[in-house]
Order: C-alpha cells, then structure tokens, then sequence
C-alpha cells in the first residue's frame, strides 16, 4: 500500500480527500496536517492512532509518506507542492494549481522529475460520464461544429452558513468563480474538443452585492479552432441559482451533462437516452482519482494524469476570461 498524507482538513480535504483515503484499498494514511488546531480537532477521532496529526507540511513529511495530498487553497499550494515535490514526494495538489498565471509562474522550476510526480486534482476528468461524452464527440454521435452551453454556477448563499459565506469570500478575495470553477470547465473543454485550444472572444462579469470583494457572476463567449463555440457562465453567491448544466448541441444531437449528478441525457434522431454511471459524482471522482494517484506512486503508469500543464493551460483559460470580464466592470 502506498503511504499517503493529507495536508489541508478543511471543507474538501474533510468532506471529500479524508473519506476517499480511509475507503482506499490501495492507500495507507500516515498524517493529516493544518495549522488550525480546530480543523486538527475535528479529524482526530476520525483517523488511526498510528496517523500523525501536525500543523504544518513538515509534521506530515516527518511521517515518511510517499505521496501528499494538498487539499489546501490555490495561494498556498504552490509553495507547498513544490517543497513536497524536492522533498521527493509523489503530490496531488488541489486545483487551480495557483491563483494567478504569475503566481504559477514558480512551477517553472521544477525539474521534469519532479514534475512527473505531481498530479492536478481536477477530480472530475475522471468521471465515466466525462469519458462518454468524449466517446459520443469523437465518433461524430452528435455531429459537428458544437455549440456548448455551460452554466456552472455553484455555492448557494445560505444565510444560515455564515462559515460557508465567509470561506466563499475570502476565496472571491483570490479571484471571480471562473478562476476557481474554470479549472475544472475548461480542463473538460480541452480534453473533449481536442487540442489546438479556445480562444476568448469576449467576457462580462457583475457583482450582485456591492460588498462582495469580486464579481460573483462572470461568463465569456469562446470558439476553438475546429469551429465550435462556448458560452460559458459562472455564478455564487445568490440566494437561488440557476440549474448547474453543460450541454453540447451538434447538428444530429444534444448531450445534456448534469453539472451536480453528471447523469447525461443524449437526445438524436433515434430517440433519447439517459446514461447514469453507479455512486455519487463526488466519492466516485475522488476514488478514481486517488486510485490514479496510486498508480502513480507505484510507477505502474508513466505519467501524471491530469498533469500540471493541463493545470495551467486551465488556469490561463480562466484568467483571461477574469481580465477582460473586469474590463467592463464599473462598480
Ligand atoms: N476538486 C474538487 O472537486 C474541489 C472541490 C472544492 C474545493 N476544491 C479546491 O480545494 C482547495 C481547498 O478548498 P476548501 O474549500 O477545502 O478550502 P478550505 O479553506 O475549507 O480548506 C483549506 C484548508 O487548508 C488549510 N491550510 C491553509 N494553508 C495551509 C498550509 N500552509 N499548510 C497546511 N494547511 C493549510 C486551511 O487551514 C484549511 O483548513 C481549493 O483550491 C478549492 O478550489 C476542489
């Protein structure tokens, strides 16, 4: 079993990352580490006695894992990737992979060896819904250009969640919701359209609240180079919020993916049907992608997968999208 330690005990790292590595055949926890002591707290009773619970990256090194989780947020993953990646670990990192192009810009010392140790958690690549959608686009099931519709819109205002409302804004502090959502978005895009990349065309964004510290709501029109076109949108913050949906129209069929359940319709001539994988989207994502990680650490897959240039191709995607939304925005 591969030795891994989760650094980060917060809203993913608990609910989602602690979960998927206690249920994980392949998978050893050695440490959990944050420097709250309230979130060390709350995982205490929850992990082993023989698990190290720390403060810090250091504490959870000092355990000897293989490989680290960082389920910490986009201004505190880079550094720590990098010092767990030199520190001759195997890491998977928590997407986006940094908060800026520039703040990425310290990936780029990385050697290649390193950089073949770390995997992006952009969970949901590994989704089968994901995998048949590429299936149903590669083989022409819905003909071709595409006009892809993508409305992500997420995080609920709920008044009775003030932790919720302030972990939200310190995030908006780091960025609109198409930096942290657009990591995912436009990971998905590239892999299902093909290379050659989206091009933006042109972006909006508007702040509901003028106390938010960043627009909430943000979209952009995209094309890619093989004639397909993107309206994306991105959205919290609201006290109700539209249907969370992608879908992809071509001219001889509408695939409808499910942006909460990934359950995907496909609607054709022929007729329609409703394609649901088993398990919920979330503890399925994170298992597969943990077993992926696994692999990984145990060298029986040669590379990263998705790997840290899919991380910043997504992360300049988003950030060019935030640029020219905020070139428009007055108030
Ligand atoms: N893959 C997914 O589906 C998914 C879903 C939600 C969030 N995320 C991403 O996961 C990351 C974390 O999100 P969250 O909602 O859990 O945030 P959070 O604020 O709830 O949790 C982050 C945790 O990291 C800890 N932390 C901060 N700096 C640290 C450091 N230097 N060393 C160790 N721990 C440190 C914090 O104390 C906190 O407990 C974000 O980048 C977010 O975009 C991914």
């Amino acid at each position: 079993m591969v030795a891994v330690a989760l650094v980060g005990l917060g809203d993913i790292g608990l609910g989602a990352h602690l979960p998927a590595l206690l249920r994980s055949p392949d998978v050893r926890l050695v440490a959990v580490a944050d420097p709250v002591a309230a979130h060390r707290e709350a995982v205490t009773p929850l992990v082993g006695d023989g698990v190290t619970v720390g403060a810090s990256l250091d504490d959870a090194l000092a355990a000897a894992p293989d490989g680290v989780v960082l389920a910490t947020p986009p201004w505190a993953t880079p550094e720590l990737a990098i010092a767990a990646l030199r520190a001759g670990r195997f890491v998977l990192a928590e997407k986006p992979v940094a908060t800026s192009v520039a703040a990425a810009s310290v990936y780029t010392g990385l050697t290649a060896a390193e950089r073949a140790r770390l995997q992006i958690g952009l969970t949901y690549r590994h989704d089968p819904a994901i995998g048949r959608l590429k299936t149903w686009i590669d083989d022409g099931v819905l003909g071709g250009p595409l006009l892809v519709r993508a409305h992500i819109y997420d995080e609920r205002r709920d008044a009775a969640d003030p932790a919720h409302l302030a972990r939200m804004r310190r995030t908006l502090e780091h960025g609109m919701p198409v930096v942290h959502e657009g990591a995912h978005v436009f990971d998905w895009l590239a892999h299902l359209l093909g290379p050659g990349g989206l091009v933006v065309d042109d972006a909006w964004a508007l702040r509901t609240d003028t106390d938010l510290p960043a627009p909430n709501l943000t979209g952009a029109r995209l094309h890619h180079p093989a004639g397909h076109r993107v309206l994306a949108e991105f959205g919290w913050l609201t006290d109700a919020l539209p249907r969370c949906e992608l879908t992809f129209l071509g001219p001889r069929g509408l695939a409808t993916l499910d942006g909460v359940t990934f359950a995907l319709r496909l609607a054709t001539a022929a007729g329609e049907e409703t394609v649901e994988f088993p398990g919920e989207r979330v503890p399925r994502d994170f298992d597969l992608q943990l077993a992926r990680f696994a692999a990984l650490v145990r060298g029986e897959v040669a590379a990263p997968d998705p790997d840290l240039a899919a991380g910043l191709a997504a992360l300049a995607l988003a950030e060019q999208v935030a640029t020219l939304a905020m070139d428009g925005v007055t108030t």
